[in-house]
C-alpha cells in the first residue's frame, strides 16, 4: 500500500513533468508585453515603433529595423541614451529582463 508521502511525491514528480519552461516563458513574454505598451513609466510604445505590440512611437528608432538583441536593451534601461529616460529607478531588474526577453523575441518574428 502506497504512503501517503509516496502519493504526494507522485503529484510532485507529475507536476515537475509538465514542461513548466513554456508556460514560465509565455508568462515572462507576456509580461514584457505588458510593460512595453502599459505599464512602464513612460511606456516605450510612446516612443518606439514594435510591430508586435502594435506600438508607433516615432520618438525613439523602430525597434523591428534596429533589432537590439538583450544586453543592448538592457543597456538602454538602466543607463537611458539620448532622448530616452533611465529605467533604473522605475523598473526591477525582473521587469527589465522581462522586457528585453519580450523584444528580443517579438523582432526575430
Ligand atoms: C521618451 C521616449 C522613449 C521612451 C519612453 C523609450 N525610448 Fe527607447 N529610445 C528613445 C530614443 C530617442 C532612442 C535613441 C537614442 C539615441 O540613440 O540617441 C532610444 C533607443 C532605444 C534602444 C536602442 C539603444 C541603442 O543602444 O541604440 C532600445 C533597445 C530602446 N530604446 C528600447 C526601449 C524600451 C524597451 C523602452 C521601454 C522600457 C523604451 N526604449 C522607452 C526614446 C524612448
Amino acid at each position: 500500500m502506497k504512503t501517503l508521502v509516496q502519493i504526494l511525491c507522485g503529484y510532485v514528480f507529475l507536476l515537475g513533468a509538465i514542461p513548466s519552461h513554456a508556460a514560465e516563458d509565455a508568462v515572462q513574454l507576456q509580461l514584457g508585453k505588458t510593460l512595453f505598451t502599459k505599464t512602464a513609466v513612460p511606456a516605450c510604445s510612446l516612443c518606439h515603433t514594435l510591430k508586435d505590440a502594435s506600438a508607433e512611437g516615432a520618438v525613439g528608432p523602430v525597434l523591428d529595423e534596429i533589432k537590439p538583441d538583450k544586453s543592448r536593451i538592457i543597456k538602454a534601461l538602466q543607463n537611458g541614451i539620448g532622448q530616452m529616460p533611465s529605467y533604473k529607478a522605475s523598473l526591477s531588474d525582473t521587469q527589465m529582463q522581462a522586457i528585453a526577453d519580450y523584444v528580443v523575441k517579438a523582432v526575430s518574428n
